[in-house]
């Protein structure tokens, strides 16, 4: 059975916000940000919502895919900034784009979001229960920004980026004589770092509860502890992936990872001892858009024709929670 990728698409907002817009808000600097980071500019949503952003980039993923929103089984959305808790944002994406037959819900695993809704939507299409799935990864992380801490709202920037993924009962070889499809699957959880970055909703509030206390709602981290975790993370998961496909680092075209910082992704493919030219980038234009990252640069790469059929990529992100994760598939 061939599990492939068929379309994908991505939607940004129109706000552009360089460096020198956010040395205006904080005592920062394009130097500083570009040195520590290597982010330039990011996009910031002024009307856009986290299930506008999701339900465009899925357009998008569809109608590359040549498929209508009545063919989708399943809908997963990756986000860990709803403007809704409830309905979940990924009903909100089936009722905008039509995709009434759909089974729709969300899933938070922070950045690592997008990789774990592609195993997830894997694992249901590999057990036979649907055909096929648009996973997405969509956030508007500017509202949970505190944007007078310099630490934190330099990072971030909003975006989505969507997949359609479809079964065939048919094996594809391509023509380098690789077979389509995922190769293995890596994912892992580490609650007891949960705090080194975190966002609280609400505190308890009943008419029970003695003294009700005040929450902050921003984003809060351990940059240094997320950096290290990160560092030693990726490199690790990413090997155990490529060890369980029986491949090394040689064998893989490109390693589409989650955007966070320059420093990371060289940190990365040091240890991995791979060539930083297949490390694709496009923080500098659009930030750290979390469960977006991924997604929205396989998008980018497959529409300038960076990706071909037979490529062997790695797909890896790790987040809050916290959580990492990394696959390896051969693009269809
Ligand atoms: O999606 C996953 C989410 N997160 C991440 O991947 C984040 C991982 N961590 C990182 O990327 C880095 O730790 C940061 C980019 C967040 C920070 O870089 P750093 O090299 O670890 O800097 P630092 O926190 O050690 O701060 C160094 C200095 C400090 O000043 P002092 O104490 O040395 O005087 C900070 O106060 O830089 C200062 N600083 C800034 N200066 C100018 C912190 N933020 C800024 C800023 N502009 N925006």
């Amino acid at each position: 059975m061939t599990i492939k990728i068929t379309g994908t698409g991505s939607a940004l907002p129109e706000k552009t916000v360089t460096n020198s817009d956010i040395a205006k808000l904080v005592d920062t600097s394009d130097d500083w940000i570009r040195e520590r980071t290597g982010i330039s500019e990011r996009r910031i949503a002024t009307n856009d919502t986290v299930s506008s952003l999701a339900s465009k980039a899925c357009t998008n993923a569809l109608e590359m895919a040549g498929r209508n929103a009545e063919d989708v089984e399943l809908i997963i959305v990756a986000t860990c900034s709803p403007e809704f808790l409830l309905p979940c944002c990924a009903c909100q994406v089936q009722s905008d784009i039509g995709a009434h037959k759909a089974v729709a819900f969300d899933l938070n695993a922070a950045c690592s979001g997008f990789l774990f809704a592609l195993n997830t939507a894997y694992a249901y299409v590999q057990a036979g229960l649907y055909k096929n799935a648009l996973i997405v990864g969509s956030e508007v992380l500017s509202k949970l920004i505190d944007w007078t801490d310099r630490s934190i709202c330099v990072l971030f920037g909003d975006g989505a980026g969507a997949a359609f993924v479809e079964t065939s009962d048919i094996d594809e070889i391509c023509e380098n004589g690789r077979k389509v499809g995922v190769e293995s699957i890596v994912m892992g959880s580490d609650g007891t770092k949960g705090m080194t970055l975190s966002c609280m909703e609400r505190g308890l509030a009943n008419p029970y509860v003695e003294k009700i206390e005040k929450v902050n709602p921003y984003v809060h981290m351990d940059g240094q502890e997320v950096y290290k975790f990160a560092t030693r993370q990726v490199p690790a998961c990413i090997s155990t992936a490529l060890e369980k496909a029986g491949f090394t680092t040689d064998d893989i075209d490109l390693f589409v990872l989650h955007q966070a910082n320059i420093r990371i992704i060289e940190s990365v493919a040091k240890r991995l001892k791979a060539d930083i030219s297949k490390f694709p980038v496009n923080l500098n234009r659009v930030g750290n858009m979390s469960s977006a990252t991924i997604p929205v640069l396989l998008d980018e790469l497959n529409r300038d024709g960076k990706i071909k059929k037979g490529d062997r990529l790695v797909l890896s992100g790790f987040g809050a929670g916290l959580t990492y994760g990394a696959s390896v598939l051969v693009w269809g």
